[in-house]
């Protein structure tokens, strides 16, 4: 028996003996009865488990190392616990210990369980636990901070993202306000400018209505943009002007291209002649969507050029008439100079037929002159074509008259364009010309005041302008359209025939140029009065073969 039990004490020993737990901790071994198998103090081996420890310590209460050897551990079962102890290897104090028990079945499906136990301090157990808490803890601290770290670097990077995001959107949007205002202001600007046209601008669709109107155009059809707009071309014109303003919008809507047309119109039983541009307003895609019209009511400037027009075709027949007049005046003229001439010669010299005779021969060639103005701007309608150079045509004028300037107490001043090309004219006509506007310059400064003779070429290139400025007493604003006229004259009775503004506009007229005037009279600016006419001349194209003369 004895033989038996040191064997089994030996077998539980070897199976448990090695098995240690955290720094001290050990294990033990019951039977089914409660008799310590094995314990590594080695006299409680054999010893009643209930019974020993308290008669070691009988200070201790076991109570609850009895209740798990009891209830738990003779019971086959496996768990842990704690209980009180009052030593544990060497160190002697009451403690509490920490148990792991479970059962060893012997035999499988017998009652012959036996029970180990492994057993530490719970001081040293929690120390474990402890320091595995701090790592964990330090590791969750470590974890928290990091993610405390992490977010606040994401937070304070995206808010100075959201700061750079603001700044630059602060930015952006003074931008974008200083290019609407920019925007804005162009527009006040167009808008004032389309206001303030004298065009009657406005927007129509394809159907006619209108879907703009400046203030010009609401005037035109007297009335105001909210009455107007929305309106159908057929509304404002009669019914025929509207077809033909309907046919230049249709126009632009089916071409694309633009329509510039000068035409009558008729609104409220009146007649009007517009020049119009129609402009197609084109959407993303180049599709016509709108016309925008400019219209300008020329009626006026149309009446005045039918009048000029009459007046130009009355002109022309007074030069016939005026032709033919001198033509036959011509030959009694050339008798009666003819024969004065040879009465002149017979009659004594400081007799007073003499005398007479030249009165007569002086007025004679006065008609004589007359007649070849006449017969001057009678050669209007005569097709030649001459080149001449301005300048020197200019300079010979200037040296005939250098002395009646002289006496007539007037300064010239020359501001002559070097290499000016040549002009279409015939060098005697246009000399004509010069004169006729110096001698009239001269007259109208009355003994006194500056000539100022410049010539220059227009930015284009295409002709050369003469200018003729005095400082005279100016055109009465009366007289401004008659001078052309013929006869007209406000120079005394044998002084000026009032043809040689008409004969000179003839000429320059006949080489494709044009005469015209500045003035400023004496009762309108006493210190600016003067007159400036300007001749323009087409310059003859080079390489054209022309004849000089
Ligand atoms: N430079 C000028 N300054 C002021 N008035 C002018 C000037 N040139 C022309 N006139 C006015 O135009 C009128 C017509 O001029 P025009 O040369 O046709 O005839 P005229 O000089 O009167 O006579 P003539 O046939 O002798 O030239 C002049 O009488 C004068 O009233
Ligand atoms: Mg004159």
């Amino acid at each position: 028996m004895i033989l038996f039990t040191v064997d089994v004490t030996h077998l539980v020993r070897k199976a448990v003996e090695d098995i240690k737990s955290g720094k001290t901790g050990y294990a033990w071994a019951i039977d089914n009865r409660g008799i310590f198998l094995y314990h590594p103090e080695k006299d409680l081996i054999g010893e009643d488990a209930f019974k020993a420890r308290a008669a070691r310590k009988p200070k201790i209460s076991f109570e609850q190392i009895n209740i798990i050897q009891k209830e738990k551990m003779l019971k086959g079962e496996e768990g842990i616990s704690w209980y009180i102890s009052g030593w544990h290897g060497d160190v002697k104090k009451e403690m509490k210990k920490l148990i792991a028990y479970a059962p060893v079945h012997l035999t499988p499906g017998q009652d012959l369980n036996w029970s180990i136990a492994v057993a530490a301090p719970l001081s040293e157990v929690e120390g474990v636990i402890h320091s595995v808490y701090i790592r964990q803890f330090y590791i969750q601290g470590i974890i928290i901070l990091v993610i405390i770290f992490g977010s606040i670097y994401v937070i304070s990077f995206e808010k100075r993202w959201a700061l750079s995001l603001e700044d630059e959107v602060t930015k952006k949007t003074e931008a974008l306000k200083k290019s609407l205002d920019k925007l804005e202001k162009s527009e006040e600007k167009y808008r004032t400018l389309i206001e303030s046209a004298e065009d009657l601008i406005f927007t129509v669709d394809e159907k006619g209505d209108y879907l703009s109107m400046n203030r010009c155009a609401t005037r035109f059809f007297g009335g105001y943009p909210e009455n107007l707009i929305g309106k159908n071309v057929s509304d404002l014109f009669s019914k025929e002007s509207a077809e033909l303003e309907m046919g230049f919008i249709k126009q632009v809507f089916n071409t694309g291209i633009n329509v510039n047309v000068k035409y009558p119109v008729e609104v409220d039983k009146r007649e009007y002649w517009f020049t119009s541009n129609f402009v197609g307003i084109k959407n993303e895609s180049g599709k016509v969507f709108a016309v925008l019209g400019i219209s300008r009511d020329i009626t006026e400037r149309k009446k005045m050029e039918d009048e000029q027009m009459y007046n130009t075709e009355k002109l022309a027949s007074i030069g016939k008439l005026a032709a033919g007049v001198a033509h036959e005046l011509n030959n009694p003229m050339a008798i009666i100079l003819g024969f004065t001439d040879l009465l002149l010669e017979k009659t004594e010299h400081s007799s007073k037929n003499h005398e007479v005779l030249e009165t007569i021969e002086k007025q004679a060639l006065n008609c004589k002159r007359i007649l070849e103005s006449l017969l001057g701007f009678a050669r209007y309608h005569e097709k030649i074509e001459y080149s001449t150079d301005v300048n020197e045509n200019l300079e010979r004028v200037v040296s005939v008259v250098e002395n009646i300037l002289f006496t007539e107490n007037v300064t010239l001043e020359k501001n002559l364009a070097k290499d000016l090309p040549k002009v279409r004219g015939n060098s005697g006509h246009l000399q004509q010309v010069f004169m006729n506007l110096i001698t009239n310059a001269v007259a109208a400064m009355e003994g006194k005041g500056v000539l100022t003779i410049s010539t220059t070429l227009n930015e284009s290139g295409n002709r050369v302008e003469i200018r003729f400025k005095d400082t005279g007493q100016g055109i009465k604003r009366e007289y401004r359209d008659k001078i052309f006229e013929a006869f007209f004259t406000t120079k005394r009775m044998g002084e000026g025939t009032g043809l040689g503004l008409l004969v000179s506009h003839g000429i320059v007229t006949k080489y494709g140029g044009e005469i015209t005037f500045e003035t400023v009279a004496e009762e309108e600016d006493r210190e600016k009065k003067g007159t400036t006419f300007i001749v323009s001349l087409p310059v003859v194209p080079s390489g054209s073969e022309q004849i000089s003369i």
